[in-house]
């Protein structure tokens, strides 16, 4: 069998031709849609995060602005930023960037987003609502592969599911919402962290399986079920002595197993 690659740039790109009109009528309505995103320090992977959302933004006519701070910051300058930004209705969506540097409580900091404007879904009470299947925003990257299973073709409803990783970032969202009752969900879930005895029993009976450990090379080829649908959501760097400097989207070992299914670029 030979992997067929799943073309996430090229879903990314459909994502943004259908917002395209949606932004439009709301302009034309008077209403310029805008994002605010708060980048704390110079994280190389947060800074190219941000980037790229706001070269979205910017594609398909959204107004966005990244409101930068210091390593240094505290997290009441923090707060004061992401409150100043709550309160100013030109900003619809405000995301702030996650990791905070280790001396900023993060959970204080997420608190303080307006729910109305937590458009990447963190804050307590939009993951409350994933939890109950209320309405609510969902969070960027769990959504993300939500979408590339979908249209893809490979929709999770009744398939068994395979996360490994339990962030309240990818992990632990993915898994509620992979779990609806719902279209594009309905799947039976299993989630798997460090203190899983064995991995590879349960990697190995996923019709679907989500890497999000934050490590390379953790998943090895012979963790993975031939014909298996496997989404790598890591971003870890891997060293390359082609290239200067390599941040790969891999927690994945490069295997035979692995080329056999369907990866993400
Ligand atoms: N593509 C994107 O848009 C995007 C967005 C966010 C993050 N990421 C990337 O996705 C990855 C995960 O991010 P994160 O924020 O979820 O990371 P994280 O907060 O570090 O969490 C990693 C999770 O993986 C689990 N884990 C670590 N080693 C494991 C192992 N050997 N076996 C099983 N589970 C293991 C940890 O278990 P414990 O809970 O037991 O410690 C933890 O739950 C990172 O590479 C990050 O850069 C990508």
């Amino acid at each position: 069998m030979t992997a067929e690659i799943i073309d996430g740039q090229a879903i990314a790109t459909q994502v943004l031709e259908e917002l395209r009109p949606r932004v439009q009528a709301l302009r034309a309505r008077g209403v310029a849609p805008g994002l605010a995103a708060v980048l704390v320090g110079d994280d190389p992977a947060s800074v190219a995060y941000v980037r790229g959302k706001m070269r979205d933004c910017a594609e398909i006519g959204i107004t966005s602005e990244t409101f930068r701070l210091p390593a240094a910051a505290s997290q009441q300058h923090i707060i004061d930023l992401v409150r100043k930004i709550n309160a100013d209705p030109a900003w619809h969506g405000l995301i702030v960037q996650l990791p905070l540097p280790a001396h900023v409580d993060e959970e204080t900091v997420i608190a303080a987003i307006d729910p109305a404007r937590d458009v990447d879904g963190a804050h307590p009470q939009s993951q409350g609502c994933l939890l109950r299947g209320l309405p609510t925003f969902l969070p960027a990257t769990p959504h993300g592969v939500q979408q590339l299973l979908v249209r893809s073709g490979h929709p999770p409803e009744g398939k068994h599911v395979v996360i490994c990783g339990r962030s309240n970032l990818v992990g632990k969202p993915l898994a509620v919402l992979l779990m609806q009752k719902r279209p594009g969900a309905n799947a039976t879930v299993t989630v798997c962290h460090t203190a899983t005895p064995d991995l590879a029993a349960h990697t190995l009976r996923a019709d679907i399986l989500v890497a999000a450990i934050g490590r390379a090379g953790a998943i090895t080829a012979e963790m993975v079920r031939e014909g298996a649908v496997v989404i790598d959501v890591g971003i870890n760097p891997v060293p390359d002595a082609t290239r200067k400097s390599v941040v790969a989207p891999s927690a994945l070992a490069n295997s035979p197993n692995a080329r056999r299914s369907h990866l993400t670029p």
